[in-house]
Order: C-alpha cells, then structure tokens, then sequence
C-alpha cells in the first residue's frame, strides 16, 4: 500500500520541533522546544493529484484510487474541486472500504489567507469542503500573499508585499492550528533554499515537506540536497509535465517529457509506460511524487510504478535531461504592478 519509498514520519502531532539548544522561544507552549520524537507515521511516495481535475471527474478518480490502493491524496482549495474530493472520501470511508486513519490528506493555504487572521478559517473551510476532522498535511501555497478579497490577482492593488505579509507570521498561524489539532504537519510549496533556511532559523515547527515542480527537466537537486540534510520531505508536481495545464499558462511551443525519446527507451527497456519510467525515477530520488490523472488504467499505471525498478545507466541518461525548464513558472501570478518577481520566487 505504501510506495517502496515510504517515508518516515513522526508520531501523530509530532511534527520535528526545532530542538531546544538552550535558545529560549516566546512563542508557543513550552513543549515546542522538546527534541524530535522518534518516527513512525507513514507517508505513501505516491500520491493522487488532484489540481486540473473538475469536480466530477476528480470524485471518480479519487474513488478508484482509494478502490486500487492509493492512500495519499494531494489537494488544494486553488483546484477549485475540494467539495467533491471531499464527497468521495467521505463515501468511501462511510462504506468502510477505507478509514480516515489510513488515509494521508494534504492541502494547501491560498494566497489570499497569508495574513494571521485568515489561515485558521481557510483551513476550516477545507477541512468543511473536504468533510475531516484534520488534514495530514498543510501546505503554504506559494510564498506570495493577495488580498483576502480576490482569488487570482489583476493588479498591484491585489497584492500585499511581503513585508506586511511575512512567511513567518503565517507560518506561526499555521503552527497554532498544529497545536489544535486542525492538522497534524505544516510545509510548504514552491520555496527556495534561502526562503526555506530563513523559515527554520525563526519557526518553533520545522517544515515537513516542501513541494515543488520536479521532473527530468527540472530535476531541482540543489533543493534536493538542501531538504535531504534538512529532514524536509521533497513532493515533485507536474511530474509528468502537467500537459493538460490551462492554455495560459502554457508557453507557444513546450518541449514534452511523455514523448522524449529518453523517456520512451527507457520505457522499451523495462517494458513499462513512459508515465511509470517517470513517476519511477521520483521514487528513485526518494520525492514524494503526485501523479494526476482522472483515467482508471492510468490511476492504475501510475500506482505500478513503484514495480520498475530503474537501473543507474537509465538514471544516469535521464539525469542528462536536466534543462531547468519550468512548465509552471509563476508569470501568471506576476500581474503588472506586483511586488512580487520571478526572480524572486525562484531566486534565479
Ligand atoms: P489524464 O488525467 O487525462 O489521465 P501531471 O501529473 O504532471 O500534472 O500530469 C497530468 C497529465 O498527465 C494529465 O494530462 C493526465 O491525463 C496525464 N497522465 C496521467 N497519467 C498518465 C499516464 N499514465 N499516461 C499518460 N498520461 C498520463
């Protein structure tokens, strides 16, 4: 049930705290500077994603992945569809094929809900969306904060710099609702060494995972490195290259990962599907890895695998692939007028 890859966790509520070294912490109860309890909790490497998928295709897809086997399901309220992966859970943990506690949930805080007042109720309204008592897994979105008013921003007036916003008071709010008990472990998305350093020099909850767009093209192994020795779980996105991504966010002419000729001999090799050879070298990285797709025999591919193995000639040829080539590079958040760059969201 789990990915060959199955990585460690802490005990429930016990996310890694930053270890007490004699600092003292004003925030927080005194048990946060506790050290790091022994790992026991489970996530599966393979995850179901879920952005793109309407709503009724998502409930489907999300039954049958929990019929054949997945228990790790990845989503956000920016998919527009948590109501409906909601209503398949709850299906399926009401008829018993499957229980809350076996299930790994993650979603992610919108940028419109940075400001400290925002995230308990935006996480309330995906816990209601997604009808849990709790979320496995909390996810700050994209470090870019809008105003609670709008969903996508249109112009400056749209934004809230990152001054009045910082990481770390959202972080801190999202660390309270860890202390409720509203969600078991906090992280973030699409967060650069330095944002990810500065983040756990300040938080009294270290970040569990950071997800970030990774695939042959953009195999990210400075972030890689960083979060290996920094205990911080890496998810690939748009591991098989998002292809059914809106047309705006597309570029005129993008190079494809499904059909690269690497990718396909590889596949040959093993007998096996290109998406597999793709979720397969995630795995091989020791990422989480979220696959979406909304087709039964795909879910079922995708699940596979983690039963091909590859070898370190088809990893050392698929490392060649490298051409830090984003398919999601953050322009459609960057209105005119933005305080916020790409530049600086990638820090490149
Ligand atoms: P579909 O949902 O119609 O199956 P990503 O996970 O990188 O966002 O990519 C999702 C895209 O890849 C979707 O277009 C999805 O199509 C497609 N896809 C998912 N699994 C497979 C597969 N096994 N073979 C080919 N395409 C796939």
């Amino acid at each position: 049930m789990f990915g060959r890859n199955g990585q460690e966790f802490p005990d429930k509520g016990a996310q890694p705290l930053r270890e007490s070294a004699g600092i003292p912490h004003t925030s927080g109860p005194t048990c946060m500077k506790s050290h790091t309890l022994a790992a026991n909790a489970k996530i599966p490497a393979i995850g179901l994603g879920t952005w793109k998928s309407s709503p009724k295709d998502v409930s489907c897809a999300v039954k049958e992945a929990l019929r054949i086997g997945y228990r790790h399901i990845d989503c956000a309220p920016a998919y527009g569809n948590e109501h409906a992966v909601g209503a398949a859970i709850k299906e399926c943990t009401a008829s018993g094929a499957v229980s809350r506690e076996e299930l790994w949930i993650t979603s992610k805080l919108w940028n419109n809900a940075h400001l400290q007042e925002h995230v308990q109720p935006a996480l309330e309204k995906t816990l209601a969306d997604l009808r849990l008592e709790y979320l496995d897994l909390y996810l700050i979105h994209w470090p870019i904060a809008v105003s609670n008013t709008v969903f996508f921003p249109r112009s400056a007036k749209d934004y809230i710099p990152i001054e009045k916003a910082p990481i770390i008071d959202t972080w801190q709010a999202m660390e309270k609702c860890v202390r409720k008990g509203l969600v078991r472990y906090i992280g973030v998305c699409n967060f650069h060494i330095r944002r990810l350093d500065a983040l756990k020099r300040d938080a009294a909850i270290l970040p569990a995972v950071n997800q970030v767009e990774t695939h042959p093209f953009l195999q990210q192994n400075a972030i890689a490195d960083y979060c290996r020795k920094n205990n911080i779980l890496l998810t690939a996105y748009s591991p098989l290259g998002s292809g059914d991504r809106p047309d705006f966010m597309k570029k005129q002419s993008e190079p494809g990962l499904l059909d690269h000729p690497v990718i396909g001999k590889i596949a040959k090799k093993h007998a096996a599907r290109p998406a597999q050879i793709l979720i397969s070298w995630a795995l091989s990285r020791d990422l989480l890895v979220i696959p979406k797709s909304t087709h039964p025999e795909r879910l079922k591919h995708n699940l596979d695998a983690e039963n091909v193995i590859l070898d370190s000639r088809d990893m050392q040829e698929i490392s060649s692939m490298d051409a830090g080539y984003r398919y999601v590079d953050g322009s459609f958040l960057e209105s005119p007028g933005s305080p916020y760059t790409r530049a600086d969201i990638w820090d490149e």
